[in-house]
């Protein structure tokens, strides 16, 4: 297995206000210092810049949860890459299931996000996963591979390595509900074998596939440890600080 550092990348979603988030971050500095997986907080836009202080210096990297694809124009409420690329920001979390769900992303609009990440020198990590329908179906594969692979369009080989994806089985989230390692494990390799498809072995072996669904304390271990899993996308269990540091030191 090639030498992937693994990322624990929590997910706040519409948690936390500014000053909750800074003083979390200062917190949890110390609580993961010696961390060997790389460390990331998602937070909300308006948190951003007291959490970029806070995290200053540290080992804690910072993610928005969304981004607009355009350079600026008339887009009321929006958030542009530039904004996000001057204030320090490296990762943006796109295609959360959340977000075409309940604001109507698409993979088009993922891809374009990706690209306008990646153009602004920030990192994506492109969130996909299937609904239980789909998982009874048995059309998961096909569901998730069409996913990711719109949403990569037009990236080169170099971005796709320095990009994250993100597998989410939309069951898992938030229902306290994880996948099975191996449940978890076979999706991720798929994903895997179509980087494999698409960009050849040295690119699939390099990118980092992420589970996120239900992460917790308890049963992060097994699923890093899986050989196609790179760390986890984590809600929940991110939003306090004894969760996140077991997370982080699994
Ligand atoms: P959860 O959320 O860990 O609360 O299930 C994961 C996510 O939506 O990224």
């Amino acid at each position: 297995m090639a030498n992937r550092t693994i990322m624990a990348a929590g997910n706040w979603k519409m948690n936390k206000t500014p000053a909750e988030a800074s003083a979390f971050v200062e917190g949890l500095k110390p609580l993961v210092a010696g961390a060997t997986t790389e460390v990331v907080v998602g937070v909300p836009f308006v948190a951003l810049s007291g959490v970029l202080a806070a995290a200053k210096g540290s080992n804690v990297k910072v993610a928005a949860q969304n981004v607009h694809w355009e350079a600026n124009g008339a887009y009321t409420g929006e958030i542009s890459c530039g904004m996000l690329k001057e204030m320090g920001v490296e990762y943006v979390i796109v295609g959360h299931s959340e977000r075409r769900e309940y604001f109507g992303e698409t993979n088009e609009m993922i891809n374009k996000k990706a690209r306008a990440i990646l153009n602004a020198g920030m990192l994506p990590i492109i969130c996909c996963g299937e609904t239980l329908t789909q998982r009874e179906q048995g059309v998961t594969a096909e569901h998730v591979r069409y996913q990711i692979k719109v949403a990569l369009l037009g990236l080169s080989a170099e971005e796709m390595m320095k990009s994250v994806i993100a597998y989410e089985p939309i069951w898992a989230i938030g229902t306290g509900k994880t996948a099975s390692d191996e449940q978890a494990e076979e999706v991720c390799a798929i994903i895997r074998q179509l980087l494999v498809e698409l960009y050849g072995t040295e690119v699939a072996e390099t990118t980092r596939i992420l589970y996120g669904g239900s992460v917790n304390a308890g049963n992060a271990k097994v699923l890093f440890g899986m050989p196609n899993i790179d760390g986890g996308l984590v809600g929940g269990a991110s939003l306090k600080h004894d969760g996140f540091t077991a997370i982080v030191l699994a």
